[in-house]
Formats: structure tokens, sequence, C-alpha cells
């Protein structure tokens, strides 16, 4: 059998450039290595933990399903499901909290961020958030887990997890390792101190944006100063943060992008990069623009991604039930 392999998207909104260069792209690159039975999915249970709107959501989720698919996401070759459609995994995200040490979750880099001081209003599912992931991941048996490094806390967690399961009811569940890409953090393009992030749409670039949209935005990007186009990722984050994503979308590598702006100043560099962007996103926008006629007949398509995903999970849960005596 061929390794498992898990990964989930939240649908909160549009995704960006840093989803994409930092995830999803790497979903469609290994799907298509043919190496691993892949597992891909909309976390919507994950997304209720934040503010949101119940008449939005199903389109949420909907228009997620069509991302992973125009990025290249393949119904023969992968399996492709919706999270709340699959109930083992709160299920098994029970079992586990009872093994998971407050202490672990409250040191968690993503909740502290997402709730800052407002621990008495934040709602318990922010807190435990971490243990539904591992328990995504550990339904599948997953060998790999690809994601940005944002999550690379989480997968520890999870490696955790299944370790102390294993130790107290036998060898169960199996511990996955994380995969980044070459981009595991992209930065905003109005502060490369920080993430690109959706709580920052002005320093993203989302993979939807019109042509006109995508210009103004890398042309008001931030740059350092001088005004060589260098990668230095102390000396010039924010264009070594420019020149990752001319990389990432033209297949060239830094040293190469150096060279060929050698002499020239950052306008020119953003310039190209704005059109590097723009013939990089039109395959994915086109797609997507195709798939939305057929929304209807994909969102049943999925059914089947759902059905197969309950039969790996349940099988999973029920071992784990068993060696937990539960019925
Ligand atoms: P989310 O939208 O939070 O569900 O994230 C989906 C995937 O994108 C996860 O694997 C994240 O780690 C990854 N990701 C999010 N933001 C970035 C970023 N700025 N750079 C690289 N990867 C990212
Ligand atoms: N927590 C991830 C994020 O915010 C999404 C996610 C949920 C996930 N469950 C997962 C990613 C399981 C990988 C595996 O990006």
């Amino acid at each position: 059998m061929k390794p498992a392999l898990v990964s989930g998207i939240q649908p909160t909104g549009k995704l960006h450039i840093g989803n994409y260069l930092g995830a999803l792209k790497n979903f469609v690159e290994l799907q298509n290595t043919g190496k691993f039975q892949c597992f891909f999915f909309v976390a919507d249970l994950h997304s209720i933990t934040e503010e949101f709107n119940p008449k939005e959501k199903l389109k949420q989720v909907e228009n997620l399903i069509l991302d992973f698919l125009a990025a290249g996401i393949d119904l023969k070759k992968s399996v492709l499901f919706v999270q709340s459609a699959v109930s083992a995994h709160s299920e098994l995200a029970w079992i586990l909290n009872t093994i998971t040490p407050f202490g672990e979750l409250r040191r968690m880099t993503q909740f502290k961020e997402k709730t800052g001081e407002e621990y008495e209003t934040t709602n318990v599912g922010l807190f435990d958030y971490p243990v539904l992931m591992a328990a995504d991941i550990l339904l599948y048996s997953a060998k790999f887990v690809p994601v940005g490094d944002d999550q690379l806390q989480h997968l520890e967690l999870t490696r955790a997890l299944a370790r102390k399961f294993n130790s107290k009811f036998g060898n169960t569940l199996f511990e996955p390792k994380p995969l980044l890409t070459e981009i595991p953090r992209l930065m905003s393009l109005d502060d490369p101190t920080k993430k690109m992030s959706k709580s920052r749409p002005e320093g993203c670039l989302f993979l939807d944006d019109e042509p006109e949209v995508i210009r103004k935005k890398i042309m008001r990007a931030v740059t350092d100063s001088g005004s060589e186009v260098r990668a230095d990722r102390e000396q010039k984050p924010a264009v070594t943060n420019l020149i990752r994503i001319y990389s990432a979308m033209s297949g060239k590598n830094a040293a190469q992008v150096e060279s060929r702006f050698k002499g020239k100043g950052y306008g020119e560099f953003k310039k190209e990069l704005a059109e590097i962007v723009i013939q990089g996103l039109a395959p994915f926008q086109k797609r997507k623009n195709e798939l939305k006629k057929k929304r209807a007949a994909i969102m049943k398509q999925i059914t089947a991604g759902n059905k197969k995903a309950n039969m790996v999970a349940s099988k999973k849960l029920a071992e784990v039930k068993k060696k937990t005596g539960l019925v």
C-alpha cells in the first residue's frame, strides 16, 4: 500500500498565494507523483472556531472545493472531502482530548495570536483546535502532512498524541511527518516581518485577483533601502520575499532572478514580477471560471469523496475505540 498523505485548508475566504505556494501547489505536485494515497479536505469544523455567517459557510466550502480542483487536485487521483461530513473527526478529537495536557494547548502560538489576552471569552473550540487537527491526520494513518510552517507546532502535538496513545493503549496510531515547500512562510507584501495572511488582506495577493489588482498591489509592495535586486534575508527582507514569489512562479532560481535584474532597479523588477504572477495565475483562474459553471455536478462528486474518507476514518476510529474499551 502506498503511504498516506493528508492535508486540509479552512474555508474562511479567498486563498492567497501564500496558501498556494506554501501548501496547495505542493498538494498537486505530491498527488501527481502517484506515490501517495492522498486525502485532501475542507476544514469546515476548524473554520467555525472563528466568527462566521452560517448562510455563507456552505458557499465558502463550495468555493474552496473549486479552488482545490482549479489548482489541479484530481478526483481520480485524490480523495477530496468535507471534514464535517466525516463524523469520526469529531469523535476521535474527543478521545484525544482526554490524553491532551491543558498546558500544551495553552502554549500554541496560533492560539495565542488569535486570542491575545481575551481568554475568558474565547470559545473552547479555538483552544481545542490542534486536537481536532491531530484527529484529522491520525484517522488516515498519514505518513506525510504537507503544510506551511505555521502548522509545525500542531504537527508536533499530533506526533506527541500518537506516541502517548500508543504507549497507553497499544500501537494504533501512526506518527506523521510534515512536508514543507521552498516557501513555507510567505511574508506580507506590505510588511515583510508579518506572514501573508487573510487577516491582513492589504498584504495578500489572492488567487482570484484581477490583473489590474495584481499590478497595483505589487507596485505598491514595500521594498528595502538601496536599489539592488538581491536576495538577502537580513538586509533585504522585502525584496527577498518578492524574489521568492518570482522564483516560485517562474521556475527560475534566486541567482537567475538576481542576474536578470542586475543594474536595473526595483521598478523594473516589480513590473515584470506582476506579469509573471498574472501569467502564473491565469490557468488557475480560467479553470475556476469553467468549474463554476459545473458547481452542482461537482458537489455531487464530492459526496463520493466523503464516502471514501468515511470508510477509512471509521475503520481507524473503531480500532481506537476498541483499544480504549469504548463501544
Ligand atoms: P489556512 O488558510 O490557514 O487553512 O492555511 C492553509 C495552508 O496554507 C496551511 O498549510 C498553511 O500552513 C498554509 N499557509 C498559510 N499562510 C501561509 C503563508 N503566508 N506562507 C506559506 N504557507 C501558508
Ligand atoms: N490548521 C490548518 C490551517 O489552519 C488546517 C488544517 C486542519 C490541517 N486540519 C488539518 C492541515 C490537518 C493539515 C492536516 O491551515
